[in-house]
């Protein structure tokens, strides 16, 4: 495992985190002896089910790395004022507009659609648990941005069927942008749960709401690039194979394909994946290596560059934030009406798979040349094997899917998006903000 990575390993599961109720009710001082009473009941309930789990469990072992212990977490939500947040959140403010619910939305891309949807005049309420994958005080100034242009984030899981059949019965969405994921490549042998429990688990939750939803909404999704795992024929196109992934992250998003088709088979929902190829930009996520590049350079760090077998080259399809939101925006206005109703299919709905790259790779150390002349400091480059534990020598992206239905067209290059990154890095972490990671 590389020096870059090596400080997810002291990330705890994200499942995890357990956080206290901070319900205003329970401060109602003429309910304090009832409350006392009702303490003590529970608290011997409480000890009662400590002790019977005690005593059933097979292993001594608390669980350290059990997905389900995400459920511990509490979230608050509901009542008349978070309602109304929702429902003013979501309200279409435009002729022709849309009303989106965003999940992942306090996450790199999902920011930048929500904020790119509202300023359109969309209706958009996001949703995120606000998991500490990587820090999480980057996603508390996202959603800070997002507040700051209407934009509100239900705080909550996928995985929480109450809470989505709730948001459906606020607010009637037309569409779902699914962004919400465990991403991450070599994090899923540190943690495999979280990958279940966010791609598979909670986004089967998702689509069982969906179906039910009267009407039931259009449906686009993050896929990834990680589908075309071990393929060697490049560009990659979306008829070529995807039954050899090389991750259990890029598995999860295969298993996301599969699954959406069999949504839209029986219940006639409408479903549009995409299969984003290394997407980065400002606030981008501070566990891809043009982020940790940028960190470590600064700090005069040495930086682990990867090579493949006999000096090959590591190459990657970067694909800048702004054409990403682009041809999810252009996504979600192509994408047709759902066609079931009452948890029935009616007729067949729309079904579809994009690349959506740059389609033109660039070698890593290509990468680490223009942050150099960027940061005007020079790295300390440490060539490394490239480990068979996720990573893909390279991506390259046939976009002419897109182009063609989507009217997607890149035109940020790696060293125009890279100035911008840097110029939002540089702001981001001065200023009394401490450095990431
Ligand atoms: N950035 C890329 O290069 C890239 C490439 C391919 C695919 N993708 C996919 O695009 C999507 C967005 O990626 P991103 O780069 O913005 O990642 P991100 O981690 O910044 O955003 C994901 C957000 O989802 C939230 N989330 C995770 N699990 C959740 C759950 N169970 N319930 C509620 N919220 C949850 C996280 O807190 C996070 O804010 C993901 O599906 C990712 O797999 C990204
Ligand atoms: C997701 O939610 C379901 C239903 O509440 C629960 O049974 C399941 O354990 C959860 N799955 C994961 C992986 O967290
Ligand atoms: C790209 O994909 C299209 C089909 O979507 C195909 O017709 C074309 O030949 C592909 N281009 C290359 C260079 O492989």
């Amino acid at each position: 495992m590389s020096k870059q990575m090596s400080h997810l390993d002291n990330i705890p599961s994200t499942p995890g985190k357990f956080k206290m109720d901070k319900s205003p009710y329970i401060h109602n001082r003429l309910r304090w002896h009832s409350s006392l009473a009702k303490l003590t009941f529970w608290s011997f309930m409480f000890l009662g089910l400590v002790l019977i789990f005690f005593f059933r469990s097979p292993s001594s072992n608390p669980l350290p790395q059990d997905p389900s212990r995400r459920s511990l977490r509490t979230y608050n939500w509901g009542g008349p004022a978070w309602e109304k947040r929702v429902r003013s959140s979501a309200r279409i403010r435009s002729r022709n507009g849309i009303s989106v619910l965003v999940t992942g939305a306090a996450g790199f891309v999902g920011t930048h659609v929500s904020a790119a949807l509202k300023r359109r005049g969309d209706g958009v309420l996001g949703l995120d648990n606000f998991n500490d994958y990587y820090d999480p005080s980057l996603k508390r100034a996202r959603q800070a941005l997002l507040e700051r242009s209407g934009v509100f984030i239900v705080e909550g899981d996928i995985n929480d069927s109450a809470l989505l059949r709730k948001l459906f019965e606020v607010v009637a969405f037309t569409h779902v942008m699914h962004l919400a994921a465990q991403a991450g490549v070599r994090y899923a042998m540190e943690n495999p749960g979280s990958y279940v429990h966010s791609n598979i688990a909670g986004f089967v939750n998702l689509l069982e709401v969906c179906k039910s939803a009267n009407p039931q909404p259009a449906i686009v999704w993050a896929s990834s690039s990680s589908v075309y795992g071990l393929n060697t024929k490049v560009p990659f196109s979306e008829r070529d194979r995807t039954d050899q992934p090389a991750s259990l992250y890029a598995a999860t998003k295969k298993a996301g394909e599969e699954i959406a088709h069999t949504y839209n088979h029986i219940y006639g929902l409408s479903l549009t994946g995409l299969r984003f190829f290394t997407v980065y930009g400002p606030w981008g996520r501070p566990d891809m290596a043009y982020f940790f590049f940028t960190r470590d350079i600064l700090k005069g760090k040495s930086i682990s560059i990867f090579e493949a077998a006999n000096h090959g080259t590591v190459a990657r399809d970067f694909t800048y934030i702004d054409d990403i939101v682009k041809g999810c925006l252009a996504a979600l206005d192509t994408a047709e009406k759902s066609t079931g109703s009452g948890g029935k299919k009616k007729g067949p709905a729309q079904l579809r798979v994009f690349n959506l790259g740059n389609t033109s790779p660039v070698p890593v150390s290509d990468l680490v040349s223009i942050l150099e002349r960027l940061l005007k400091v020079n790295a300390k480059r440490n060539i490394m094997k490239l480990p068979r534990n996720g990573d893909v020598q390279f991506t390259h992206a046939n976009i002419s899917l897109a182009q063609r239905e989507l009217g997607y067209k890149p035109s940020t290059d790696l060293q125009t998006g890279l100035k911008k990154f840097v110029r939002w890095y540089l702001s981001y972490y001065s200023g009394g903000k401490k450095a990431a990671g």
